[in-house]
């Protein structure tokens, strides 16, 4: 987690660039933030930094002058508490060097036992380990050769940014594992965790490949293997809309993120569905089909949505599916299948226990598909083949739109190997026009205001609706904090119903007629206990007094539709709340570390 940023140039006033940059990297993490700056005058660099948000860092050098050299960080803490100290840029004993950091140093308490045993430290970190690291290496030697010889004893993640503070042309910048792309335009160079960041000061870009190392100056960007060898840098366009991450007229990112939902449904039609190129190539098609079983790895809602996609392809192709949290799978794999397929779904593409997972797949020679959000990212780039969601960038930390995407492009890939079964574009369409009804119409914060006002909540639901029971409950308690559970609802009886009591709010998710009835009865036990009920379903299913009915719409897509109400509920129960909708405690939106 965590974003870092660079830049180096003299057209613009690099601190701006820098902490622009990392207002939008704030989802990856949003502890601390803190940056360096070139002071022109004093010839000297400058260091500002604080645990809570980038703002603070605006605040306090507002009155910092125009400069050529910054390099910043927002933090998501895995060293070290939130504190002031612990907050990045960190620096070398005598302060010569000074480091932005994203990734974690496993062996970081080895090396500094090793080779730093008679300094001082100022922070928990990692990192700080990397910055004494490179000094006590540069008093034999020139600064590349002491950062790589510091590179090549480092055991984990990192994107890297160096300064010298004997240098002021220069920044240093290395990778491995965690993001990190370089962007440029006669303007200057910059360097960031994200694409997003570069967007308005660079026209191109390249994305470092891992143990690479970089010198940059404002007019050259020159990369490097660990063996100091110079390596090829192909730079292309960037793409990517800065609109598209404006709030507009919403209140929070992630209300607007719901209400796009019927777009990206269409965006997905009309990438996938009605332009003439084949985005979906029959290599894949013929990998999948010539599999004896689909293994598919997320985490969170993307795995969430990797539940409805087994269910999607058993049905239409038939082939079975086994859907594995990444973080486990990456080091407990099952055993597998003579000739075993491999989805990974990242709304990010970046996620660290994902990439994991991708490496011990590749080591044993099996193929892999990404479906992703970001087309530049690891997981799409290192994956055989991948597939784009078309969400448009997703700013809330709680995944929505990328979700109803997921599906959408487990949908259309699932009918495509089953030869068109199902007329999906109109399919689609409905559901986008389903959420459109609902979402004009909704009276969610309501409900919620009424029924929401326990500390604790469940949903509940069977066959696909308990999936989305699953990512209903997600959203609901990462955002408003209200612990919830997704339960198969024929399940609860079995011991969980033990907790229902006065008021609890069970809401059960209706959307298949064939257990419709079931899940009603489910629900009514826990009524006779006392709880407090909410159903959500369809239109052809409803009953008198069902609190929120929807538009009928293909029961295999029924997902994308039940989960809408599940995300206003949990929006308009942390807004109550009086809570950090976009950027709830403790969390980040790309999740890098393992
Ligand atoms: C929850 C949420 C997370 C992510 C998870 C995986 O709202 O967003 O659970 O789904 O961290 O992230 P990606 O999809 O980027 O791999």
């Amino acid at each position: 987690m965590c974003g870092i940023v660079g830049y180096i140039g003299k057209n613009k006033d690099a601190k701006k660039v820098v902490l622009e940059g990392l207002k939008k990297l704030e989802y990856r993490g949003y502890d601390s933030a803190g940056i360096t700056v070139y002071n022109e005058e004093k010839s000297e660099y400058e260091i500002y930094k604080d645990f809570g948000r980038v703002q603070k860092i605006v605040d306090l050098t507002k009155d910092v002058a125009k400069t050529s050299v910054s390099i910043g960080h927002t933090r998501w803490a895995t060293h070290g508490k939130v504190t002031k100290d612990n907050a990045h840029p960190h620096y070398s004993d005598t302060k010569r060097f000074i480091i932005v950091h994203n990734g974690v140093i496993e062996n970081y308490e080895e090396l500094k036992n090793i080779y730093l045993k008679d300094l001082k430290f100022y922070s928990e970190t990692d990192t700080e380990v990397i910055a004494k690291l490179i000094e006590e290496f540069s008093k034999n030697r020139n600064t590349c050769d002491a950062i790589m010889d510091t590179l090549k004893l480092l055991k984990g993640s990192y994107a890297l940014l160096v300064i010298d503070t004997l240098d002021s042309d220069t920044i240093y910048v290395a990778k491995n594992k965690s993001p990190l792309v370089i962007g440029r335009s006669n303007e200057g160079v910059t360097i960031a965790s994200d694409l997003m960041a570069l967007v308005g000061y660079a026209n191109e870009f390249f994305s470092l490949p891992d143990h690479t190392f970089v010198v940059a100056n404002e007019n050259q960007v020159k990369m490097f293997n660990l063996n100091h060898e110079e390596q090829k840098v192909t730079y292309q366009e960037i793409d990517l809309d800065e609109s598209s991450a404006d709030m507009g007229e919403y209140q929070h990112y992630m209300l607007k993120e719901i209400y796009e939902q019927p777009s990206v449904i269409r965006r997905v039609i009309q990438n996938y569905l009605t332009d003439q190129k084949e985005i979906i190539k029959s290599e894949l098609i013929n990998e999948i089909k010539n599999s004896d079983r689909v293994y598919v790895l997320a985490a969170g809602t993307s795995m969430h949505a990797g539940y409805v996609g087994k269910a999607l392809i058993e049905e239409l192709v038939n082939i079975p599916v086994e859907v594995h949290i990444a973080s486990e799978f990456a080091y407990h794999m099952p055993l597998l299948t003579k000739n075993p397929f491999f989805i990974l779904v990242s709304q990010s593409g970046e996620t660290a226990d994902l990439r994991a997972c991708l490496l011990n797949i590749k080591n044993k020679g099996f193929k892999t598909l990404t479906i992703t959000n970001v087309k530049t990212s690891t997981l799409a780039r290192e994956a055989d083949f991948y597939l784009e969601l078309f969400a448009g960038p997703e700013i809330a930390v709680a995944s929505t739109k990328a979700y109803i995407a997921q599906i959408a492009v487990f949908a259309i890939l699932a009918n495509k190997i089953a030869l068109n079964s199902i007329d999906i574009k109109s399919e689609l369409n409905r559901v986008a026009v389903a959420i459109e009804i609902f979402l004009e119409n909704q009276e969610i914060s309501i409900l919620a205001h009424e029924k929401l006002t326990k500390q604790n909540c469940f949903y509940i639901g069977r066959g696909l609706d308990y999936y989305t029971s699953l990512e209903a409950a997600l959203k609901l308690k990462e955002i408003s904090y209200i612990q919830t559970e997704g339960f198969a609802a024929g399940e609860l009886k079995h011991g969980t119903i033990a907790l229902i009591e006065d008021k609890t709010p069970v809401i059960a998710l209706i959307s298949n007629k064939d257990i419709a009835l079931n899940t009603r009865s489910n629900l009514k036990e826990t009524n006779a206990r006392g709880a407090e009920t909410i159903i959500i379903t369809l239109e052809s299913l409803k009953h008198k007094d069902d609190e929120i009915v929807l538009n009928d719409v293909n029961s295999f897509l029924a997902p994308m539709l039940m989960v809408v109400p599940t995300q206003l509920l949990a929006y308009y129960a942390a807004l109550e709340r009086g809570l950090d909708i976009d950027k709830p405690r403790n969390l980040a939106k790309s999740v890098t570390v393992e």
